[in-house]
């Protein structure tokens, strides 16, 4: 599913934090009666890391928040997290020197709920946490504008399984929404809300649309996942002159005569859209404003903007 990863490197993860240590990623497996495995209780992250060249060194991009939102995720599902962020934040980055990644990486941490019987019910007894890493290159193209459409899937309603969670069984849906994409013809998807009335997000990440110089994105309450990309987004089109930015519902047809379109997330980064349903977004070209922003997001995750230096944990 990731595109560009580097298949070659078979070398890694080589580690895992697993069960309280950090040990051969080999020797961490779980058993087949796993609830979160049976049925999918757990929350997880993603989060990304940059590999800064000229500094010769790697940076976590704003790694307690993410840790944070994963508190809230498991406040949800009632799992309990039995290390402090600092802690988690403290092994994330152990585990990423034990790697020694010169790359681009991906940590995915997982809270989950261990117990082995059966049926579903939330705050088992039994949780636990691991973490891994992978190298990781571009989850869609950040150059080229993807093709993409909205898909016959909607998102997850709030009282279904609650999209502002990270929980791995809800990505049943955005699988749904990915793979009718792909085997269409397209690189993406765009998902409506659960009442098909508003644009939600993409298949896995938020969608932010150009307007006559303003900057619109889908409130929390359009069935989203609170990205991190997209406060820093927001954080960031804020400090450019004359960018106007709002939180409003977005209609369907409002893609259509949209000025520019574009993704963003963990993975897709800030990802420019050229069509949505076979219909040019303008000219179909990288908007200037997305060129902007995502010129500015790969200083700032980089560690290349001071203002921001305080979401790059360096390695
Ligand atoms: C469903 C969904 N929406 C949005 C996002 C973007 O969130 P973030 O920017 O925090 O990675 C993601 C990715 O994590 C996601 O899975």
């Amino acid at each position: 599913m990731w595109k560009r990863i580097n298949m070659e490197n078979q070398e890694h993860p080589k580690y895992a934090f697993f069960q309280g240590n950090i040990i051969p990623i080999s020797e961490a497996k779980v058993d087949i009666r796993t609830s979160a495995l049976q049925y999918g209780i757990a929350v997880f992250e993603g989060i990304r890391c940059y590999w800064n060249s000229q500094e010769n060194t790697n940076y976590i991009f704003r790694m307690a928040d993410h840790y944070e939102r994963l508190f809230n995720s498991a406040r949800i599902m009632m799992i309990n997290i039995k290390y402090s962020i600092e802690k988690l934040c403290e092994i994330t980055v152990e585990l990423l020197r034990k790697e020694g990644y010169r790359e681009d990486s991906y940590i995915r941490p997982f809270a989950y709920n261990s117990g082995l019987k059966i049926g579903p019910k939330l705050g088992d007894a039994n949780q636990d946490l691991f973490i891994y890493t992978i190298p990781l290159g571009e989850y869609l193209d950040i150059n080229k504008p993807n093709k993409v459409c909205v898909s016959s899937w909607t998102r997850l309603p709030d009282n279904c399984i609650p999209p502002r969670a990270k929980i791995s069984g809800s990505y049943v849906n955005s699988a749904m929404q990915k793979t009718e994409a792909l085997l269409n013809g397209y690189d993406e998807a765009i998902v409506l809300t659960s009442n098909g009335q508003h644009i939600s997000e993409g298949s896995a990440m938020n969608i932010f649309m150009v307007k006559n110089g303003t900057l619109i994105t889908p409130p929390v309450t359009d069935d989203i996942l609170e990205g991190i990309t997209r406060d820093t987004v927001i954080r960031i089109a804020e400090d450019i002159p004359g960018i106007k930015v709002i939180e409003r519902s977005i209609d369907r047809s409002e893609l259509y005569t949209a000025d520019e379109l574009f993704f963003c997330g963990t993975g897709a980064q800030v990802s420019p859209i050229g069509s949505v349903d076979n219909r040019p977004v303008k000219d179909g070209k990288l908007g200037t404003v997305t060129k902007k922003l995502q010129d500015q997001y790969f200083m700032v995750v980089k560690n290349q903007v001071k203002k921001y230096g305080k979401w790059c944990t360096k390695v």
